[in-house]
């Protein structure tokens, strides 16, 4: 008799693609969905052949440092700032992460925040649950700023990027965006879109959109000096990840209004967020949910558990990021 792999699964799924699982795995799951400690997680992963895991779960050296049987951490999230990727691969452990499968989603909540933001949505929503519309006004109900035909900058134009841009021109607005590296010719031309320099970009931009990954050289790409090169009618919203905004310094600038409004998914250190971003009412706030729909959720299992599984049975695994391994 053939004696199943052993994973982890250490976050709460669903629970039909837990049951899935069960029938191919040994699984220690963790459907009470507390986020382990380093510990916690260490000794877990010294006793599986594979994991899926999600941004809560950092693996590094420390991590991997018992995983003697481990092949492959999938992660259900497309971001994979979770993973110390040099160290599993020094460890020969495969890392993969769920790309496309999102994209859609992910660009749609964009607009959505950027739309809300702009037009003071729930800023709005809060004054009538407040008791504040007393009565109906040209001049004194929230007064937004427009998206149509005004300036899109977006930063980091990669494929949730570029789904945005296409967005924008159904608007009818001008897109320019910035990238460590310019689109071809025939990219620029789908999504309408003029290359800047991030610092003209700021410059020009009526609503700036963050969707770069988050890595060392992102680390407070906007910061006190970028966003004073903002208009005070600019917008800034953030789906990337916390730590690409220095929230203290934006908390700063949407208090003195030197900024007209932001919308933040994302936050340093979340699920905590910047005390001085709660008191405020030009910020629109939401809980890291720009890929959480039901159908995109499971299409995010459902890619991370074809990788898992792909690794075990000695395939390559379709999302592989440290593809050296394979080549190995
Ligand atoms: C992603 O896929 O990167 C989302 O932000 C969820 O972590």
């Amino acid at each position: 008799m053939t004696t199943k792999p052993t994973i982890l699964v250490a976050r709460a799924i669903f629970p039909d693609d837990l049951v899935k699982l069960q029938d191919r795995y040994e699984v220690i799951s963790n459907q009470a969905d507390q986020v382990f400690t380093p510990d916690e997680l260490r000794n877990h992963l010294a006793s599986v052949d594979g994991a899926l895991v999600t941004g809560s779960e950092r693996i590094d050296q420390s991590a991997l440092a018992d995983a003697k049987r481990l092949k492959i951490v999938a992660n259900i999230s497309v971001g994979y700032n979770n993973f110390d990727v040099p160290a599993m691969t020094a460890a020969k452990v495969m890392a993969t992460n769920t790309p496309d499968v999102l994209t859609d989603t992910t660009a749609d909540f964009g607009f959505a925040l950027l739309m809300a933001t702009a037009r003071r949505i729930t800023e709005s929503e809060h004054w009538i649950r407040n008791g504040q519309w007393d009565k109906w006004s040209i001049v004194h109900n929230p007064l937004g700023m427009d998206l149509h035909h005004s300036t899109l900058g977006i930063i980091g134009m990669g494929r949730i990027g570029q789904g945005i841009a296409k967005r924008a021109l159904g608007f009818g607005m001008r897109v320019v965006y910035h990238n460590r590296k310019r689109l071809s010719e025939a990219d620029e031309k789908a999504c309408g879109a003029r290359y800047l320099d991030k610092e003209t970009l700021l410059r020009e931009a009526d609503h700036v959109i963050l969707v770069v990954p988050y890595s060392a050289e992102s680390h407070h790409l906007i910061g006190a000096k970028e966003i004073a090169l903002m208009k005070p009618t600019a917008t800034l919203v953030n789906i990337a990840r916390g730590g690409i905004v220095d929230d203290a310094a934006l908390a700063a600038a949407l208090k003195a209004k030197t900024i007209f409004a932001a919308g933040l998914d994302v936050f340093e250190g979340e699920p905590k967020v910047h005390p001085e971003l709660l008191k405020l009412s030009n910020v629109v706030l939401a809980p890291h949910i720009a890929s959480a729909t039901e159908k995109t959720r499971r299409a995010m299992i459902a890619l991370a558990a074809e990788n898992l599984s792909a690794a075990l049975e000695g395939k390559r695994p379709p999302s592989l990021i440290n593809t050296e391994l394979w080549q190995a």
